[in-house]
């Protein structure tokens, strides 16, 4: 699917109104305007707030192999696939920290969806450290290269 493709099924399956514009480097750009609702149906702290995870799977329809990283609590009922946290009590599929991701066949996945602490006061919350973005990022690429 190209973006554009992309964009139009989100328009159709969530019946939100046109807010999503493709750029020439392939990325999509856009404003939701999400609505007064930012309930978590977790209770999860820095869960996914309502309809966000439906609003990304109706941009990625074709994706069925997916993986959560810093899942949390993700819903898995709306955006099915496995799942990757640090905190082993939260029985993720893969219990790793994003910055290294030693065990997890990353080559598995078509579509990696990633919800990082942003914040100190979020990593007390989670009883961890600060995640270095760019390590992250490397060892997604690293790991993809073997
Ligand atoms: C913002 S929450 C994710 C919430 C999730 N989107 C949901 O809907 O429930 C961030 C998660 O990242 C996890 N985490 C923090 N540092 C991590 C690390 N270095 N590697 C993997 N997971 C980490 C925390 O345990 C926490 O569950």
């Amino acid at each position: 699917m190209n973006w554009e493709e992309r964009i139009a099924n989100y328009e159709k399956e969530t019946g939100y109104p046109k807010s999503l514009f493709g750029s020439n480097d392939s990325r999509i750009v856009g404003t939701w305007i999400m609505g007064n609702n930012y309930q978590v149906k977790s209770t999860y702290y820095g869960g996914y707030p309502a309809t966000y995870l439906k609003r990304i799977k109706a941009l990625f329809p074709d994706k069925k192999n997916v993986l959560h990283l810093f899942s949390g609590c993700v819903d898995l009922d709306i955006f099915p696939g496995d799942t990757v946290d640090i905190n082993a009590d939260l029985n993720p599929t893969y219990v790793d920290d994003a910055q290294k991701l030693e065990n997890v066949p990353l080559e598995n996945y078509d579509l990696i969806l990633a919800d990082p602490p942003y914040s100190i006061e979020d990593c007390d919350h989670y009883q961890t450290t600060m995640i270095n973005r760019n390590v992250v990022m490397r060892s997604l690429s690293n790991n993809n290269d073997k």
